[in-house]
């Protein structure tokens, strides 16, 4: 089987990335670039994001998550701390997490490390979801390898029963982590392939120093 995709071929041409022009610091840029996402009503999730992080077996994996709160200090998503990426991180807080907005011609890349956000604020969030959410988070030992659909299913109807009249509360398997950035460079689509591209490095707690990198 084989396909040529040669010819696949698109001139990027709506918007720039001028030094002049940006806030100085990457998370103000961050916020104005995912508002704009936001409104322009043309990706249906602005807020998937792929995380990367080496593995036990040392290669790179890269899976979508959603991103569900960005503050100053970084970048919060919610997962299984037992899974594949859980365990990769807890050997390896170094990880990498990219958003690729196409309507908009941008992509944003973020090196830093991740961290387990505390307790309590695990605990707000699971709180605030739905309890089929809730549940599917207890019964999914998320990246085992099961036997079949129908167990899932099984293991599901069960906690139904289970906690039909009990609260549901968050397992301590499952939490947020926040990944706080050390670099994040944003790319702009431009004409005949002479994008922008700025990168912001972290010199200290709230310094950070532009650079503009060569297409
Ligand atoms: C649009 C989309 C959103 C997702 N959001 C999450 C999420 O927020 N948290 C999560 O653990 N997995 C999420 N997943 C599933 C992950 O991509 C992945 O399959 C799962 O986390 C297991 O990854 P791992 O085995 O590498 O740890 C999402 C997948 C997609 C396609």
């Amino acid at each position: 089987m084989q396909k040529d995709l040669g010819d696949y071929r698109k001139s990027y041409e709506k918007s720039a990335l001028m030094e002049d022009s940006i806030s100085d610091n990457p998370m103000e840029l961050f916020q104005k670039w995912f508002y704009e996402t936001e409104a322009s009503d043309g990706v249906d999730e602005p807020n998937a994001m792929t995380v990367s992080t080496v593995g036990l077996d040392g290669f790179p994996k890269s899976r979508v998550v959603l991103l569900k709160k960005f503050t100053h200090e970084g970048f919060i998503f919610y997962t299984n701390y037992n899974s594949e990426k859980g365990r990769a991180i807890a050997a390896n807080p170094n990880v990498c997490v990219s958003f690729f907005w196409p309507n908009m011609e941008r992509q944003i890349i973020i090196k830093g490390k991740a961290e387990r956000i505390p307790e309590n604020l695990s605990d707000g969030y699971f709180e605030s979801r739905p309890d089929g959410s809730k549940l599917g988070a207890i019964v999914s030992e998320q990246s085992s390898v099961i036997e079949s659909r129908e167990e899932l299913e099984d293991k599901l109807k069960n906690l139904e029963v289970e906690y039909q009249d009990k609260e549901i509360t968050r397992p301590e398997h499952w939490g947020g982590y926040i990944v706080k950035p050390i670099s994040i460079e944003f790319w702009q689509g431009r004409p005949n392939r002479l994008h922008d591209r700025i990168r912001y490095s972290l010199i200290d707690e709230l310094d950070w120093k532009m650079e503009r990198l060569a297409p």
